[in-house]
């Protein structure tokens, strides 16, 4: 009996040591505060875009809350003003899948905002489909809408350099690969609609984001804007809504023990965001709090130049 209990014992002290440590993760440790800075944080009406928001606009931020439904998008600005007891707080709207209102987006920013300190790339999709441009859906959302918004913002960025953008790529992003062919024939990262295919278009669509940071980086070179991509962890966020039910119903067991919450989610985005003396590492990708290698072709100076001139072509910069 003893001996049974004192192996329930030791089972529930590890798993809740590995829930609290491993899982939990490193936290930002940053004290910066944010008063009289901008920030826009893309996605921010759930997961872990809205507890990042919440963070910021503790910090003293003005927080524009970027997100492309009017109802969640009001919903969160009462709820990250109470959450953090700043009235700081904006929503104007965006929607990452209509080009149209990325400018329109970045037009009223430009007009009414004199400040952009911090740029949070956040939002994200993993669905099929096609936007409103006719681009691949994840593809556009999670790529060509942050692209283009983030060229649309650079000047402003620059002007109240030192600045950041933050990216937020995946872990997936190793599994990725960018097929330029499907690009220029179909706008799209792959044309699959099976559960493994869809699985590859959003892990290629977080290697872009990789590659769009290392690209970026290296043009704002001469600037102090700098620049970051990163895997926030694995994380109960809303991200799987669209997921097959069999497949959300095995994933459940998983993510109540070894996901993190949002708020342990939002960590690495906040030191990549705020964390003092981090500026060499421009360009770089974040995960738990740290900076990490990448493979070869997350940093493939080629692909990454290749995919920024295409980009321009697809967001209709260039
Ligand atoms: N959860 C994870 O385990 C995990 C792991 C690795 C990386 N990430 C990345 O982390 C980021 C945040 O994900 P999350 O887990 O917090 O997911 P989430 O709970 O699904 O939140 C995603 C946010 O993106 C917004 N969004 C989607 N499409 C948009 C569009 N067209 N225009 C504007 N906003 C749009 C969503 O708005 P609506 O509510 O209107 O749809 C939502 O606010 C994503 O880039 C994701 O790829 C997440
Ligand atoms: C994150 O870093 C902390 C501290 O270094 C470590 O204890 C933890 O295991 C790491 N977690 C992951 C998921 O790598």
């Amino acid at each position: 009996m003893s001996t049974l209990l004192l192996v329930v014992g030791v089972i529930l002290g590890v798993a809740y040591i590995y829930r609290h440590v491993v899982v939990k993760g490193k936290q930002c440790t940053s004290k910066t505060k944010l008063h009289g800075k901008t920030v826009i944080v893309t996605g921010s009406n759930t997961g872990i875009g809205k507890t990042t928001a919440i963070d910021l606009a503790k910090r003293g931020a003005r927080v524009i809350l970027a997100c492309r439904s009017k109802q969640r998008g009001e919903a969160a600005l009462e709820e990250v003003k109470k959450e953090s007891g700043s009235n700081q707080v904006v929503f104007m709207p965006l929607d990452l899948g209509s080009l149209k209102s990325v400018h329109s987006f970045a037009e009223t920013f430009l007009k009414s905002e004199p400040r952009l300190d911090i740029l949070i790339n956040n939002a994200g999709i993993y669905l099929q489909g096609r936007t409103e441009d006719g681009l691949g859906m994840m593809f556009g959302i999670n790529h060509i809408g942050h692209f283009l918004l983030t060229n649309l913002l650079l000047d402003r960025l620059k002007e109240c350099e030192p600045s950041r953008v933050v990216i937020l790529s995946s872990m997936a992003h190793n599994f990725g690969k960018i097929d330029f062919d499907c690009l220029n024939t179909h706008k799209a990262l792959g044309l699959g609609t099976s559960s493994m295919e869809l699985l590859q278009v959003y892990s290629d669509s977080k290697l872009c984001n990789v590659l769009f940071t290392h690209e970026l980086a290296k043009r704002l070179q001469e600037t102090k804007v700098t620049c970051y991509s990163l895997h926030p962890g694995a994380i109960n966020s809303e991200l799987t809504r669209n997921a097959g039910s069999v497949f959300k119903m095995l994933l459940k067991p998983v993510t109540v023990f070894f996901f993190k919450n949002t708020v342990q989610g939002a960590q690495t985005t906040l030191h990549c965001a705020l964390q003092e003396g981090i500026e060499h590492l421009n360009g770089r990708y974040f995960s738990n709090c740290t900076v990490k290698e990448v493979y070869a072709k997350a940093k493939d100076d080629a692909a990454a130049k290749k995919l920024w001139e295409l980009s321009e072509r697809l967001s209709g910069l260039a």
